[in-house]
């Protein structure tokens, strides 16, 4: 059954340095149409068709490889879609997660508990922690989640459970999570952000935290902090 419900079919697809756009709204299109950059002629050619019939109603226009073999099938009738859409309003949207996300969650999620990535969570657990996790919902599927843990006394908070689905890794979408996180932080007055990690070390280092010792920790998570898991600890300033 198709997730991607039709706007209509136009032949051309869309990259941008090397990776396909899956989703963009008319307004980012027209800017990036107006730029000029990097469009082949045939975009040139039909891209404004798009926009313009997106905004006068259609719910969707997809630009599809012509030369793909089953490409409308495939856009169609898989979640991931292997064109472009242009729509009026942004297919990824990044919001609070209700009791209604938990379902979804899990199935997010336990594929990452059950390798050691993340800690296991019970889905009981999660139904009382539901208002601590932000998630990526993509044309109505999670996609991706983050949770924040706060530990108000020391002006400090957790981000945990920080998860992007496979097929939509490389797009940005752990930063926004991270921002979003970061964000919900500072609304809580907290000024430090830390992160236990075994295998993500890294890709935190590159967006501003560094590594420091589990004695930092908030005395309330020292205690539970699990030694043989031995994660690392990373901090943040906010
Ligand atoms: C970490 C994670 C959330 C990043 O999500 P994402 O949406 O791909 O993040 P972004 O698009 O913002 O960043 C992607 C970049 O991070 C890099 N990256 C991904 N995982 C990494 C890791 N474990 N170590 C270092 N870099 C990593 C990618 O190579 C990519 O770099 P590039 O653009 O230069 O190629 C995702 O890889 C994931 O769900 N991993 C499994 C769960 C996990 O490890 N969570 C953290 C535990 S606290």
């Amino acid at each position: 059954m198709s997730t991607r419900p039709s706007g209509r079919s136009i032949a051309v697809e869309w990259y941008q340095r090397g990776a396909l756009i899956d989703a963009i709204t008319a307004d980012a299109a027209e800017r990036m149409l107006n730029a000029g950059e990097g469009l082949t002629e045939d975009l040139h050619l039909y891209l404004p068709c798009a926009i313009r019939a997106v905004r006068g109603g259609v719910g969707r226009a997809h630009l599809i490889d012509r030369d793909k073999d089953g490409g409308l099938l495939l856009e169609f009738f898989t979640h991931q879609g292997v064109g472009t859409v242009v729509s009026c309003d942004p297919l990824f949207g990044l919001r609070e997660a209700t009791v209604d996300d938990v379902g979804a969650l899990v199935a997010l999620i336990s594929p990452l508990e059950a390798d050691g990535t993340l800690v296991r969570r019970g889905r009981e657990l999660l139904e009382q922690e539901i208002g601590r996790f932000s998630v990526v919902d993509h044309d109505g599927v999670l996609v991706g989640c983050a949770a924040l843990y706060p530990f108000g006394e020391d002006g400090a908070a957790e981000l945990a459970c920080l998860a992007v689905m496979p097929e939509y890794r490389r797009a940005g979408l752990g930063d926004q999570l991270l921002k979003r996180i970061e964000q919900r932080a500072r609304e809580l007055g907290l000024e430090r952000l830390f992160v236990l990690t075994t295998r993500t070390a890294q890709w935190f280092r590159e967006r501003g935290f560094v590594e420091s010792g589990v004695d930092d920790l908030p005395r309330q998570k020292l205690e539970l902090y699990n030694y043989k898991r031995r994660s690392k600890v990373l901090v943040k300033a906010i």
